[in-house]
């Protein structure tokens, strides 16, 4: 086996039905990556994780590199034996967490040195660093270390952001280590500007990742924005190479995405969600703390196959929320996920059978419709 390679098996419209075969398995794509940043899903087993249908997950380089660091658990075996998921994972790269996370830090050429929000240390993240990080990980997917261009940036600010973040990904590629069914993905940036994401993706496209990320995004945008950069964008990628839109999104957002091509999607939002009693479900958000669900009987979506539907009443799970019991907080998550996994499965069998249109159509009807 080479590096990573995908497979590209159906189309309907610009969305795309493709495999990802790795080290670690095989990804069915389109597909949703769960966050697990501190090497957990957060109040899921692996086990539950691999029940919702994950096939894939996500790490953070910034979080484990603090703690337990990258070196100890490349010396407990890496991060899969380490948390016990033998699937892929792939792991961000860490500016993102940097500039979203600590309060004292300082950009440069080289890269950004910053205080740990847990205890203050100083630290520095260069390209190289965070890409032998993500190697002493044993990352499935590595990312290329880049800046998030901040929202909104006038067309001089995002130029000269996506411009550094280009020389750091020529940078990350020449410190990945290749491995045999294992991949670094590039990021293209620019913002909102069609000429700076067309000239971000003329720069990473000759250095030849395994796979490209559209990040950026999900800034503050707004959907609509956010749908007119995918457009300026993912017809310009390689087809044969998968295509990663990095923290989104909303149900909305990844059924929109895919119909622009995108593959492959991560968000904290169905785990933090299940964390704060707000459910997604085919007929929109529900906020399980409402005191409307107190005395009912039915399950949060009585179509859905996951525990929390299947063995509990909203009634109980109300209780839950509102007793702040652990319990809740891991009923919820698992039914997200679950959520997430069903819109992706569905999404990939409605490409198959090239109706992705009328499955949109049918998304944006159901979830109009409001709860039950
Ligand atoms: N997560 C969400 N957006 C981004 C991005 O632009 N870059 C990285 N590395 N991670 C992200
Ligand atoms: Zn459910």
């Amino acid at each position: 086996m080479t590096q990573l390679r995908f497979e590209l098996l159906n189309t309907s419209g610009r969305g795309r039905r493709g495999r990802i075969f790795t080290a670690h398995g095989t990804v069915e794509t389109p597909t949703f990556m769960p966050v697990g940043t501190a090497a957990t899903v957060k109040a899921m087993t692996v086990d539950a994780v691999k029940a919702t249908g994950a096939q894939i997950v996500l790490g953070n380089t910034y979080h484990l590199m603090l703690r337990p660091t990258a070196e100890r658990i490349a010396r407990l075996g890496g991060l899969h034996k380490f948390m016990n998921w033998e699937g892929p994972i792939l792991t961000d790269s860490g500016g993102y967490q940097v500039m979203s996370l600590t309060a004292l830090r300082k950009m440069s050429e080289d890269g950004v040195t910053f205080r740990s929000h847990l205890d203050g240390s100083a630290h520095t993240l260069t390209p190289e660093r965070s890409t032998e990080i993500q190697n002493l990980l044993d990352a499935t997917i590595t990312m290329a270390f880049d800046e998030c261009t901040p929202y909104p940036a006038t067309h001089e600010v995002a130029q000269k952001s996506m411009e550094l973040s280009m020389r750091w990904a020529e940078r990350s590629r020449k410190a990945f280590v290749a491995r045999p069914g294992y991949g670094q993905f590039g990021i293209v940036q620019g913002s909102v500007y069609p000429d700076l994401r067309a000239r971000s993706m003329d720069a990473l496209i000759p250095m030849d990742f395994e796979g490209y990320a559209v990040g950026g995004l999900a800034v503050g945008e707004g959907q609509a924005i956010m749908f007119s950069v995918l457009d300026a964008t993912t017809p310009r990628l390689p087809t044969d190479k998968p295509r990663y839109l990095m923290g989104v999104g909303k149900p909305s957002d990844l059924v929109g995405a895919v119909q622009r091509g995108i593959d492959m999607f991560d968000c904290v939002l169905p785990t933090r969600s299940g964390r704060t009693a707000q459910a997604f479900t085919r007929r929109g958000t529900v906020n399980i703390r409402n005191a409307r669900h107190q005395d009912d009987p039915r399950p949060l979506d009585p179509d859905c196959a996951c525990p929390a539907c299947s063995n509990y009443s909203r009634a109980y799970l109300h209780h839950l929320a509102r007793s702040g019991e652990i319990l809740g907080a891991m009923l919820l998550t698992w039914h997200n996920i679950h959520y997430y996994q069903e819109l992706m499965a569905g999404m990939r069998k409605a490409i198959e059978e090239d109706r992705l249109d009328a499955f949109a159509a049918e998304f944006h009807r159901e979830q109009a419709a409001g709860d039950l």
